[in-house]
């Protein structure tokens, strides 16, 4: 894992969305209009080649084997919770977001109507936050107004309690938590203990929404691409380490303290939101869950 330089996997979703936003509006799995503004040079040049080219650039099936629509598809998941969990009232009214690993995660502003005025922590390595606050405060003028607080910590050598609730976090207050694309790049003790930490901070009946990577078990050479693929993430800095197969993620949640609410999965991620052909990357799940009384 990378920690002197921004996170590129952060960047590659970003791109992915960014991408979608120039796909028309019935074919689109979401829809993300700030993407584009927190790409580098290298995936502003394959924005605007795919611009240029007037078609959707995206990575070369074979390579991607659905990677891009599981991006796309996960974020859509968690943003329909999230939409649905702002808009409670009374006793379940939600009353902050805690996005971990953030990346250029651009809710703060897509939510900031639903959110109104509630507040929005940010937390990821100090190199990504940092470059995504300069690139926020340039491009202030042209972003929703919005309560975002962005807190650096890295998840494997510190707790992010205490720098949390520096930047104003309320301890035991109700929130809505977003966990998206990260499991997967820690140890097994790193995500136990940000499980353990997540439920020690919010209310009970707090919301949860995370992904899992698990390790496809069937015997063909199409399982055997896919496991070989999480290894490619390698190149990129950011291995994959740790993963739930989804017939044990319940189990795996209850004994961290939270009640399995919703879990989809690349089939159920298809038919809920992908409207084309694009297939969905199989190895992953998405998962929604809730704090326990
Ligand atoms: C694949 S990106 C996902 C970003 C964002 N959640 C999204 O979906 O657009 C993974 C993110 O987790 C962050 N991350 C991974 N390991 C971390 C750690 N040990 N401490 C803090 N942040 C970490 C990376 O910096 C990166 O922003």
């Amino acid at each position: 894992m990378q920690q002197s330089s921004p996170s590129r996997t952060a960047e590659v979703v970003c791109l992915f969305r960014a991408l979608e936003h120039q796909r028309r509006a019935p074919a689109r799995i979401l829809d993300d209009p700030y993407a584009q503004r927190f790409l580098g040079r290298a995936t502003s040049t394959a924005l605007r080649a795919s611009r240029a080219a007037g078609r959707l650039a995206e990575l070369p099936p074979r390579l991607s084997a659905g990677l891009a629509t599981y991006v796309l598809a996960r974020h859509r998941f968690m943003d329909d919770a999230l939409g649905a969990a702002l808009a409670r009232t009374g006793a379940e009214r939600v009353e902050q977001v805690l996005v971990l690993g953030a990346g250029y995660d651009t809710r703060a502003w897509r939510f900031a109507e639903a959110l109104a005025g509630r507040p929005l922590f940010e937390v990821d390595f100090p190199s990504t936050s940092k470059r995504k606050e300069q690139i926020a405060r340039r491009a202030a003028a042209e972003l929703p107004a919005t309560s975002v607080h962005r807190v650096q910590v890295d998840f494997l050598q510190e707790t992010f309690d205490g720098p949390l609730l520096r930047a104003g976090f309320g301890r035991g207050a109700r929130t809505f938590v977003i966990w998206e694309g990260v499991s997967m790049y820690l140890t097994r003790s790193a995500v136990k203990a940000t499980l353990a930490l997540v439920h020690a901070l919010c209310a009970p009946g707090s919301e949860l929404v995370l992904d899992f990577w698990f390790l496809l078990d069937a015997p063909d050479h199409r399982a055997a691409a896919h496991r070989f693929s999480a290894n490619l993430l390698h190149l990129l800095g950011e291995p994959v380490l740790f993963g739930v197969h989804p017939e044990d993620a319940g189990a795996f949640l209850g004994r961290a303290g939270f009640a399995l609410v919703d879990l989809a999965d690349a089939d159920a991620l298809g038919a809920r939101y992908v409207r084309d052909r694009r297939a969905v990357y199989p190895a992953n799940f998405v998962v929604h869950a809730r704090r326990d009384p």
